[in-house]
């Protein structure tokens, strides 16, 4: 989308969520979900549910929850998922799932400062890898993590079942510099020491 007016982008991670944030959130969702990419809906749920769905999110131990605002207005997010506590040997692993920006608000940039913003915190948290998959016919999604340096390491045949076809997931990871220590790409054997 291109137009002249400048517009105010920002992310910022969400400890707590107004209930103005939350009707916005939840409109912006089925938005999402009308247009095909409702991270893992296929039917839009309404503004109860999904006011449940993102005030529970917000409890979860080991997520934490972005919101993208255009013009002040929140119109998409993301989740950073850390690795349960029991999972030592991957605790230098997160994942970053459900984002999206709703169909209002695409094309100014804000999933790739929302992706950005993820990558920053979970490299501050001390993250060194950064997992994510993907429906294989989200291309402009793939086109988004692609072109941020994901690497797509894989591909499940049978990721995901939508109104009656099956279809394949990818999946990608990039390696994260938390700026102290050995560079990751030293870590994985990529990089000479
Ligand atoms: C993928 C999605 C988040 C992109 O949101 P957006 O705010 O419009 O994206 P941005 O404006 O930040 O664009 C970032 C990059 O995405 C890609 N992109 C954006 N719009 C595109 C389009 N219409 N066609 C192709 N690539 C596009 C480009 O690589 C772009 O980078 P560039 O501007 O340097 O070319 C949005 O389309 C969406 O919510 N899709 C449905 C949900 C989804 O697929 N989520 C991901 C998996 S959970």
């Amino acid at each position: 989308m291109t137009d002249a007016v400048a517009h105010s982008l920002s992310v910022e991670r969400a400890e707590a969520l107004s209930d103005e944030d939350l009707a916005d959130l939840a409109e912006a969702t089925d938005a999402a979900i009308a247009e095909g990419g409702g991270f893992g809906w296929l039917n839009p749920q309404g503004r109860d549910a999904l006011t449940r769905h993102f005030r529970g999110l917000l409890l979860v131990p080991e997520r934490e929850l972005f919101l993208a605002r255009l013009d002040g207005i929140a119109v998409g997010s993301a989740l950073l998922v850390r690795t349960p506590r029991h999972n030592e040997a991957q605790a230098w692993a997160a994942t970053l799932a459900h984002a999206f920006i709703a169909p209002y608000a695409r094309g100014h940039g804000l999933a790739r400062l929302l992706v950005l913003r993820v990558e920053e915190r979970a490299a501050a948290l001390g993250h060194r890898v950064l997992n994510l998959d993907v429906r294989e016919t989200q291309a402009t999604a793939i086109a988004l993590f692609e072109g941020l340096g994901y690497q797509r390491w894989g591909t499940h045949p049978a990721y995901a079942r939508v109104n009656g076809q099956t279809v394949a997931g990818h999946y990608f990871h990039k390696l994260l510099d938390p700026g102290r220590g050995r560079a990751t790409g030293q870590l994985v054997g990529r990089d000479r020491a």
